[in-house]
């Protein structure tokens, strides 16, 4: 991977002044450069509607939105019809809950396994749900290294179970999840499984029809691509059967003042007017990726994120809540600095040396709490991320504990 070269094709990390060190990829990616020009593209060439027109724009404009379907089927090897665009995950999430609630999926009794370190749009859905349809929520326990607990699982899960709903990677852990087990223990419940991949997708290889579960969710903007763009990826079968969440627009075929039926897949679940613009940019982040190589992706991470607990030891007030297993970890880092909260510590890495971490609670509140109840700081890197700039966050790091604690 020619970290150099890639580098260059991200406006934000050639700044002459004000440079900035971008440690916050778990909450949005960087994007490049030809990301933004196919967003242009849309607006300056064909900036029409999708399947509502027989003009040449609308044409135009039909043929790359098929494409993106084509393509981000490919990227994540399932079918074309398999892949429904939402805003991003947590939309697709919500997506599968109502879809699941108006196909009466659910009865009285039921049960919803999910986990302490999922992402709350991975969470409160299915609170809701089942406070609604007084179905029982069970969470699986973690293990020493931060991981689902399998064995627990296989000790919770029962008949009852309708949907296991978990992360493939935590997005404040990192801990990358064994997931195929998972899914075939789910699965010989006869139980569905939603596989969270936020923050898998940007990093890992994903095989929908090898991992097997029944829907995956990724969002664009975790993966090069702009906000409000993502993606349900579902079996074609279950997808079929399932009644569409919102109405109207792409996802009818016919309409009478008796009844309507709904299109094909995948428009069945894509009502209304699309974000076109948003699908042309996830089409080139998704070619980008490609072009990287996720498994360069991969192996980049590990040696940013060794190298990165290696400098942190110099760091003596620091404390680090990850449990450290390089081999089954993405670069993510949660921590804090005693003697100073995390949003203050956030801020001053930003201030001093440009540093962009998060800080708080990180839309994961039930794990984080289990830490600080203030909150957490958190480093997350990706593959434009280099040693140079680890080094300046950790000398940065350095230089605020000696404020703090003199
Ligand atoms: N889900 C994003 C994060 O983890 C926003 O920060």
């Amino acid at each position: 991977m020619n970290l150099e070269k890639h580098r260059k094709d991200f406006p934000i990390l050639n700044l002459k002044k004000n440079k900035i060190i971008y440690f916050d990829n778990a909450a949005s990616s960087l994007k490049p450069k030809q990301v933004i020009k196919a967003i242009n593209n849309y607006y300056n060439d064909y900036p029409a509607n999708v399947h509502r027109g027989i003009h040449r724009l609308s044409m135009q404009a039909s043929i790359v939105y098929e494409k993106a379907h084509e393509d981000i089927a490919s990227f994540f090897n399932c079918k074309k019809e398999e892949v429904i665009f939402t805003q991003n995950s947590t939309d697709a999430i919500n997506l599968i809950m109502y879809s699941l609630y108006n196909s009466n999926y659910f009865k009285k009794g039921d049960e919803i396994i999910t986990s302490i370190e999922e992402h709350h749009a991975n969470f409160v859905p299915w609170q809701f749900l089942a406070k609604k349809l007084k179905l029982k929520l069970k969470f699986i326990k973690l293990t020493k290294d931060q991981k689902l607990d399998v064995l627990d699982l296989k000790k919770i899960i029962t008949s009852k179970t309708k949907l296991v709903a978990i992360a493939h990677i935590s997005n404040t852990l990192g801990v990358i999840n064994l997931i195929s087990e998972i899914i075939k223990i789910a699965h010989s419940k006869k139980s569905l499984v939603l596989v969270d991949g936020s923050q898998s997708a940007p990093h890992l290889k994903i095989d929908f029809e090898r991992l097997d579960c029944d829907f995956f969710v990724a969002t664009a903007h975790k993966m090069l691509g702009p906000t409000g763009i993502g993606c349900v990826i579902g079996k074609e079968k279950l997808l079929n059967k399932f009644e569409p969440f919102r109405f109207g627009g792409d996802m009818i075929s016919n309409v009478t003042l008796k009844e309507s039926k709904w299109n094909s897949l995948p428009y069945k679940f894509e009502a209304g007017t699309p974000n076109i613009s948003g699908v042309f940019g996830f089409l080139e982040a998704v070619n980008y990726l490609k072009k990287v190589g996720v498994n360069n992706i991969y192996k980049h991470d590990k040696e940013i994120l060794k190298y990165a607990y290696e400098k942190l030891k110099e760091i003596k007030n620091i404390i680090i809540y990850n449990c450290k297993d390089i081999d089954n970890q993405i670069g993510i880092i949660i921590f804090n600095l005693k003697g100073i909260e995390a949003i203050e510590l956030s801020a001053l890495l930003d201030e001093i040396s440009g540093v962009a971490t998060r800080a708080g609670m990180h839309c994961a509140q039930p794990i984080i709490e289990t830490f600080d109840r203030k909150g957490v700081v958190r480093a997350s890197f990706y593959f434009y991320n280099t040693k140079k700039e680890v080094d300046v966050f950790v000398k940065t790091l350095k230089k605020i504990d000696l404020m703090v604690n003199k």
